[in-house]
């Protein structure tokens, strides 16, 4: 088989990695990939929103898989345009990514199917967003509909901060048409999980559980980024709990898309509360996660192949998966400055070095090649992965690990799976 991977994150490197081991895979492309991606695939130059060049790239080298990791492209219809030709396309259509395209859309089908999340209401108008937060408690949570790169969510503890995040949305449309809309919502408190599932629009199969950590800084502080961090399993996720959320929230929501007359196929993720009252969700993406991916395909001991191919063959309940015993942990190493402005091009040393340490993977995230050498090109720089007996090993290995690893201004967070530690430990 011929696979091409789009898009080049870590979560794109972490699929091109896995999919690369199948015995069923003859060749491995991505789109346009980075450098680390190159190690294992072609890497093609086109870029991932290039929806024309990729479906004509498809069609002339007869890729038989196509595996999609952005969101946008997605939302754009790219799964649309494939299935023009027949050509085979993991992921959901664009009447089905509205889920995650649009928060609206989200919250509105989760109430009409009785799904839980938080309480909330829409506006589109600026004057009747801004007397609903004068009658709210806070904190409370401001979103923008559509699509922000990860940056269209603010949770806010007083009412000038709402205030002026309704100004920026609404008023200076920081967001664009994304920002026309906006949902407020209850502030959830509990700890947060992310649960994936695949599903051929019948069937699902859940993966395993994942804690990302979202805040820039130790203890959850600073702003959002994309992920500074994740371990799987979740130890709080108990068989009981994981049971739940696929009966409460998973197979309804891909019943309820069904039912909306919007089949969905590919991978469903569930960005969850855990809360007294139970799990709640926070929001459903339509793509795998980053850096939830690094450390599922860690874990995932079968071969994905049979699993992505059966969404497209509408037999995924042939499919079953086994998992490495162990626990992974990825640690992010970000430029200076991300989630906010940072440089780029800088040199990044100890690649090498660090491939002889056993158990570990780097996944690329944001490099580029210049002048022959690997250099930062993106805030996420670099996913350093590893799997190991337990949390602790695991955690103490993985930034050992990084040590290895350096260029100017690398920052990571030193907490990654310490809150599950500490808990464990209580
Ligand atoms: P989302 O993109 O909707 O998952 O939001 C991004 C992040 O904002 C989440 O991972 C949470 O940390 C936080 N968040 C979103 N909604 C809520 C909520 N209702 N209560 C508390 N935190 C939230
Ligand atoms: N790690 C969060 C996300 O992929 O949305």
């Amino acid at each position: 088989m011929k696979v091409l991977v789009v898009g080049s994150g870590g979560r794109e490197h972490a699929l091109v990695w896995k999919i690369a081991q199948s015995p069923m895979v003859k060749k491995v492309y991505c789109a346009p990939g980075n450098p680390g991606i190159s190690e294992v695939a072609e890497c093609v130059d086109i870029d991932a929103e290039n929806i024309e060049g990729l479906y004509n790239f498809a069609l002339k080298k007869k890729i038989d898989l196509t595996v999609v990791g952005p969101e946008d492209v997605l939302v754009a219809g790219i799964v649309d345009r494939f299935k023009d030709k027949h050509l085979n396309i993991f992921g959901p259509n664009k009447r089905a990514s509205v889920i995650e395209g649009s928060k609206v859309y989200a919250k509105t089908i989760m109430k009409k199917y009785g799904i839980p999340t938080a309480d909330f209401k829409v506006f589109d108008d600026l004057k009747y967003a801004k007397k609903h937060i004068s009658t709210c408690d806070f904190p409370l949570v401001i979103k923008a509909d559509g699509l922000a790169k990860g940056k269209g969510v603010f949770v806010c503890k007083t009412l000038e901060e709402a205030d002026r995040h309704i100004d920026d949305i609404m008023k200076e449309k920081i967001f664009g048409y994304a920002g026309e809309r906006i949902v407020i919502e209850e502030f959830l408190s509990g700890e947060e999980v992310s649960i994936l599932a695949i599903t051929d629009g019948k069937t699902i199969v859940p993966l395993s559980s994942v804690q990302d950590h979202k805040a820039v800084y130790e203890g959850d502080k600073g702003p959002n980024t994309g992920g500074m961090g994740a371990y799987s399993p979740v130890p709080f996720v108990t068989d009981d709990l994981q049971s739940s959320i696929e009966e409460n929230i998973l197979v309804p929501i891909v019943h309820a898309l069904k039912k909306e007359n919007r089949p969905y196929k590919g991978v469903i993720y569930a960005g969850l509360m855990i809360t007294n009252a139970g799990p709640k969700v926070l929001e459903f993406n339509a793509r795998f996660g980053d850096p939830e991916t690094q450390v599922l395909l860690m874990r995932m001991k079968s071969d994905l192949v049979p699993l992505l191919l059966s969404t497209v063959k509408n037999n995924i309940e042939e499919v079953e998966i086994e998992w490495h015993d162990g626990v992974s942990v990825c640690v992010i190493m970000a430029s200076k400055g991300y989630p906010d402005k940072y440089e780029k091009g800088l040199p990044v040393f100890g690649l090498e070095a660090v491939k002889s340490v056993t158990n570990v993977q780097v996944f690329h995230a944001g490099t580029a090649i210049k002048d022959g050498k690997v250099v930062t090109n993106g805030g996420r720089v670099l996913g350093v992965t590893i799997l190991e007996r337990d949390l602790e090993k695991a955690q103490k290995n993985v930034y050992e690990a990084i040590k290895k690893l350096s260029f100017d201004g690398a920052y990571y967070r030193k907490d990654i799976g310490t809150k599950a530690i500490n808990k464990k430990n209580l």
